[in-house]
């Protein structure tokens, strides 16, 4: 039954992605396909780290534990979408110009955070196995807690490059916030509850 709701839930995480590819092969991202790769790939990537920071609570207030399982799916996959992302930035906007990376860098400050939070999911990545976790033990849960700042900065990107319609980025900021808060609020009655990556 776990094995099942696993392979379920990596499938459909890789839905976007498999629609993106259909798309791109059939022509049919539409007017602008860089906007359509950026759009899905920046959504996809922040609505997972949503859920990965949602199984936490949703485990507490169901009791599935198999959720739990989960986490380290949806963290990678948030993180491979941001990686999709950071790549169709680099070929469509930059074209894999070095000096053209640090301009927008110091130029454009949602792209400057967009990294920053792409930087911070970078370690979570690589420390996500069980042997990491191991290896680092009370650190892993430190070092974890980097998905906090991560899923701040994203929102901020979001809000910085929405120009005139924020109503989108202040749907994440609202949810993050309560995301966030309940953690803050969880800590505050009982320290040290929270510990890892979305915990
Ligand atoms: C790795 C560094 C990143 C770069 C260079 C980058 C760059 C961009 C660019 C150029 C856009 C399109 C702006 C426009 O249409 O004018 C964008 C949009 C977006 N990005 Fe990023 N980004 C980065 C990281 C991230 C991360 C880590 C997340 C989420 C976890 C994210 C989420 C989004 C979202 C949600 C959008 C809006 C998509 C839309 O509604 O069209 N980005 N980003």
């Amino acid at each position: 039954m776990e094995r099942a709701v696993r392979v379920g839930v990596f499938c459909l995480c890789l839905l976007p992605f498999a629609w993106l590819v259909y798309a791109a092969v059939g022509n049919n991202l539409g007017p602008d396909p860089a906007e359509a790769v950026m759009h899905v790939t920046g959504e996809w990537a922040l609505r997972l780290l949503a859920l990965t920071l949602l199984v936490s609570p949703l485990r507490r207030w169901t009791g599935w534990s198999v959720l739990m399982k989960m986490r380290r799916m949806l963290g990678l996959y948030a993180f491979f979408y941001g990686c999709v992302h950071l790549l169709a930035f680099l070929q469509f906007f930059i074209g894999w110009t070095p000096a053209l990376v640090l301009e927008e860098l110091v130029e454009r400050p949602y792209i400057t955070v967009g990294f920053a939070a792409w930087l911070l999911m970078l370690p979570l990545a690589f420390t996500s196995t069980r042997a990491m976790q191991r290896r680092l033990r009370r650190n892993w849960q430190r070092l974890h807690r980097l998905v906090y700042p991560a899923a701040v900065l994203a929102c901020l990107h979001l809000l910085w490059q929405a120009r005139s319609d924020v109503g989108e980025a202040l749907v994440y900021i609202v949810l993050f916030a309560l995301l966030l808060g309940w953690r803050v609020k969880r800590y505050r009655d009982k320290p040290g509850a929270t510990s890892a990556a979305g915990a």
